[in-house]
């Protein structure tokens, strides 16, 4: 008796579980909520817009190649609320990023999602290393899927001859992107080189030459 009461007690508080440690952003409470980006209005993502046509829900920026002849040979192309207001509450959204030969997305976390990432092109090395140190690496090629759990660095490289594509999904209408060499050698202010030598057990002449590669653009 005793027994089966604590089962249906569990049984009944696992969905409270399950949604409180599964779901990345807040659930819909209407149909629709475009985003009005011009607001000034400050809250937990976008108020939405009254007047909405179908190209609120539309971005056709994902259809071409980007340029990637910069820095790292490697550019991402986002279609998050930002560029597609429509994906305001839905907790989706999507990136293409293109590599040259050589190119690569440097490591990176998302905070608000997990990434699954599909070969359009070409073939990558991915990987991603988990908080106990552990690099999970794979090559994956045209048409191959590749998962990158939430919140952990990751990085892809192209180390083919021919350019590279993928399709990025997100469940996270915004899922933020922080660059792990941007963030602490390239912030604004800059993190105090003391703090920066400490921790990669360097001296300041690196720490310095480093942090002029990142220099925040004026
Ligand atoms: C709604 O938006 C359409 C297209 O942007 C515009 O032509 C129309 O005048 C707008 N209607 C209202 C009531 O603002
Ligand atoms: C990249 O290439 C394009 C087109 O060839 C050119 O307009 C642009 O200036 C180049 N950008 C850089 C950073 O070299």
């Amino acid at each position: 008796m005793a027994a089966s009461a604590y089962v249906l007690l569990i049984s009944m508080l696992m969905p409270i579980f399950l949604s409180s440690f599964v779901s990345a952003d807040p659930d819909l409470l209407q149909d629709v909520c475009v985003a009005d980006l011009a607001s000034d209005l400050k809250l937990n993502g976008f108020p939405c817009k009254s007047n909405i046509t179908a190209d609120d829900f539309f971005f056709p920026g994902l259809a071409k190649a980007a340029l990637t002849n910069n820095t790292f040979g490697a550019t991402v192309t986002p279609a998050s609320v930002t560029q597609l207001p429509g994906l305001n509450t839905l907790g989706v959204s999507m990136a293409r990023i293109d590599y040259a030969p050589g190119g690569l997305n440097p490591p990176h976390t998302h905070p608000r999602a997990t990434e699954i990432v599909f070969v359009l092109t070409g073939e990558l090395d991915v990987g991603f290393i988990t908080t106990a140190n552990k690099l999970f690496t794979k090559t994956i090629k045209m048409g191959e899927v590749f998962v990158f759990p939430r919140g952990l660095l990751h990085f892809q490289i192209n180390n083919g001859k021919v350019p590279a594509a993928v399709i990025a999904g997100f469940n996270s209408q915004l899922p933020g992107t922080q660059r792990a060499a941007d963030a602490l050698f390239g912030s604004s202010p800059t993190v105090e080189d003391h703090v920066l030598t400490k921790a990669f057990q360097v001296g300041t002449k690196q720490v310095e030459k480093i942090k002029s590669r990142f220099a925040p653009k004026k």
